[in-house]
């Protein structure tokens, strides 16, 4: 045997020996039984370790397929032509910014990009790739560019009230693609993003490690030993391994939806992304508006806020988002289900507290509770500035329920 072989067969042998090793480990590891594979698609700075969303279909495939149609699911997706509601049609795809520049919006084979010219020349003096798109629509969009790993986001949004191309809400006539993105800004938007150097002010990005959409994950944490043990023991009917709602006080409860839905959050203790389910969320951080002056409150973005200062969450023991909302559901335009929550709760009372108002009016509404006591309002922040002087705001529902001059 030459010196060559004996070398290959030992080398061989060490290596079995290790492969044999980290097998034996990893099945110890899960609890022994059966090895299931389930490779994590990125792991947080605190070692929870994320799965696929599809893991979960197996088991629970109604939750799954609704989920994916949610606002939640779409709202942060890589940029394609399903995903970017502007549109790139030739009478469509322009947006005079002012009279100096012009904004074209060009697909090509690479991609999808944002063109701004100088009136009266051809060329654009930038080219900028849309990469990824926030918002899933409902209202507006705007879109994200990578530059190796920095994330920046684009002049140009999409504005669904107008259904056009849009300066982006609160961006100055600058002409740089240049307004970089925080972790604090997707932090709403997604499951998981991390930056580099953990900086709240870095828009440097980990791009392997994220995980789009806000997926069950995000509200349910850590999934993992789960979906294991439902694997290995499919008698069990009884979840383990996992934090249940149902357990959870009802300020956790409010706190797992308060986290994006109550205003602009930058007073922070805590790294974006730290906050988990069963959390107190102001151990982590504060609005930056005064809580207690309703005129401080939007619509847009502050459900919490709102809904807090209403006599039905005040005079109430259990009301909460779920008390309305299915979490896993795309409800919008579901009044009957809506009307049903109003009517089940207020009919539990041992007087019935009933609606007062002028009974014709109401079915002729078709007793549309909402529409006269949750009516639509006007965001104060959400709103853009058209050409012509004249302003256009998304049209919210409040969450402050009261009684309001509506159905006059
Ligand atoms: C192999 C089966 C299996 C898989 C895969 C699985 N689950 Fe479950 N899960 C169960 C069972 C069984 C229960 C208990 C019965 C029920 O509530 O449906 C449960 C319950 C739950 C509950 C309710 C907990 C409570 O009682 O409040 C949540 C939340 C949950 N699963 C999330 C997930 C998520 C997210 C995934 C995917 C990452 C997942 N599950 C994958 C079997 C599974
Ligand atoms: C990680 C942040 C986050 C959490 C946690 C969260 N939401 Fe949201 N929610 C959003 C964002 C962002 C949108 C807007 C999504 C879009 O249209 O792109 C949204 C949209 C919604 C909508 C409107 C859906 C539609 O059809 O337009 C409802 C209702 C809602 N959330 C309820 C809840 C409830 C209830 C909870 C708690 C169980 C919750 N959210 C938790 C971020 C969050
Ligand atoms: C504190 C949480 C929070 C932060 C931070 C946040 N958003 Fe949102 N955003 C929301 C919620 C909640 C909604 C939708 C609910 C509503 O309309 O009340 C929303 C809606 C949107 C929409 C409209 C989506 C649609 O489909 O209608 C866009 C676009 C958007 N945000 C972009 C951004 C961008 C870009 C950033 C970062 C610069 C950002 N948001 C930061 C919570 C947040
Ligand atoms: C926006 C937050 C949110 C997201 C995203 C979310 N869930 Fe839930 N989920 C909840 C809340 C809140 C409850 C408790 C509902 C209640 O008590 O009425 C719940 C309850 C559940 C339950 C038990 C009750 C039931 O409805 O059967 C299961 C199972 C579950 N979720 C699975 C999932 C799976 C799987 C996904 C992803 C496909 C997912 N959830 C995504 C918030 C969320
Ligand atoms: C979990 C129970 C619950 C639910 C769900 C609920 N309410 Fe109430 N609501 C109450 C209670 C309790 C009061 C306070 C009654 C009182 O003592 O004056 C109240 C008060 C009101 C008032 C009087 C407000 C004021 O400022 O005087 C209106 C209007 C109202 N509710 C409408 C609604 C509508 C519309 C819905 C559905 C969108 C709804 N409620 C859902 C419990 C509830
Ligand atoms: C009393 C019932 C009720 C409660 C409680 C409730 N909502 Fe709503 N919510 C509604 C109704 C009704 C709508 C309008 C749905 C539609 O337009 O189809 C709505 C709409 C929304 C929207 C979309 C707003 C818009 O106009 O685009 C968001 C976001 C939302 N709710 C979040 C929450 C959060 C977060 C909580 C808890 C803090 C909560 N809701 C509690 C009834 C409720
Ligand atoms: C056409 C608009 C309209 C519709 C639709 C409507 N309400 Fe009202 N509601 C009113 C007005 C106006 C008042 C106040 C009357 C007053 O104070 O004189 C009122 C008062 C109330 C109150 C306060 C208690 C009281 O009697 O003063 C409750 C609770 C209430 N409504 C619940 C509901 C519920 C639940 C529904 C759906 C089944 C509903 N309303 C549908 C207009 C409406």
């Amino acid at each position: 045997m030459s010196k060559n072989s004996k070398y290959i067969i030992v080398v061989s042998i060490i290596i079995s020996i290790v492969i044999g090793y980290f097998i034996v480990l990893k099945k110890e590891a899960n609890d022994i039984g059966e090895y299931i594979d389930i490779s994590p698609i990125a792991t947080h700075l605190n070692g929870m370790e994320f799965i696929d969303s599809a893991t979960c279909i197996e088991c629970h495939p109604k939750i799954v397929e609704d989920h994916y149609k949610t606002a939640h699911y779409n709202s942060l997706q890589l940029a394609n032509e399903t995903t970017i509601k502007g549109s790139f049609e030739n009478d469509k795809n322009t947006l005079v910014l002012n009279d100096k520049v012009t904004f074209n919006f060009v697909e090509k084979d690479s991609g999808f990009y944002q063109e701004p010219k100088f009136a009266g020349q051809n060329t654009p003096f930038y080219s900028a790739k849309m990469d990824l798109v926030v918002g899933s629509g409902t209202k507006g969009q705007s879109y994200l560019m990578w530059n190796n790993n920095d994330l920046f986001q684009l002049q140009a949004s999409y504005f669904t009230p107008t259904d056009s191309w849009i300066n982006s809400p609160g961006a100055l006539n600058q002409l740089s693609p240049a307004r970089p993105v925080l972790e604090r800004c997707l932090e709403c938007h997604t499951t998981y993003a991390q930056s580099i150097n953990g900086s709240p002010n870095s828009n440097q990005f980990h791009r392997k490690n994220w995980v789009y959409g806000i997926d069950c994950q995000r509200c349910h944490g850590s999934v993992k030993k789960h979906v294991i043990h439902h694997k290995q023991n499919p008698e069990d009917k009884i979840a383990k391994h996992i934090v249940k709602h149902s357990s959870l006080s009802r300020q956790q409860r409010l706190d797992a939806c308060a986290l994006c839905h109550s205003g602009l959050r930058t007073k922070t203790t805590e790294r974006a992304f730290s906050f988990g389910i069963g959390d107190t969320l102001k151990k982590f951080s504060f609005p930056d508006y005064d809580e207690s002056s309703l005129d401080e409150l939007d619509v847009h973005g502050n459900q919490y806020g709102l809904l807090l200062a209403s006599k039905c969450f005040t005079h109430s023991a259990s009301l909460d988002c779920t008390t309305c909302h299915n979490p896993h559901k795309k409800e919008r335009g579901d009044f009957t289900s809506f009307n049903q929550k109003c009517i089940d709760c207020h009919a539990t009372f041992s007087q019935p507290i009933n609606c007062s108002g002028d009974k014709d009016k109401i079915a002729k509404m078709g007793n549309n509770c909402i529409q006269c006591h949750m009516p639509l309002v006007k965001s104060k922040t959400m709103k853009i500035q058209l050409a012509k002087d004249e302003e256009v705001s998304v049209d919210v529902r409040t969450h402050l329920i009261g009684i309001y001059n509506q159905g006059e």
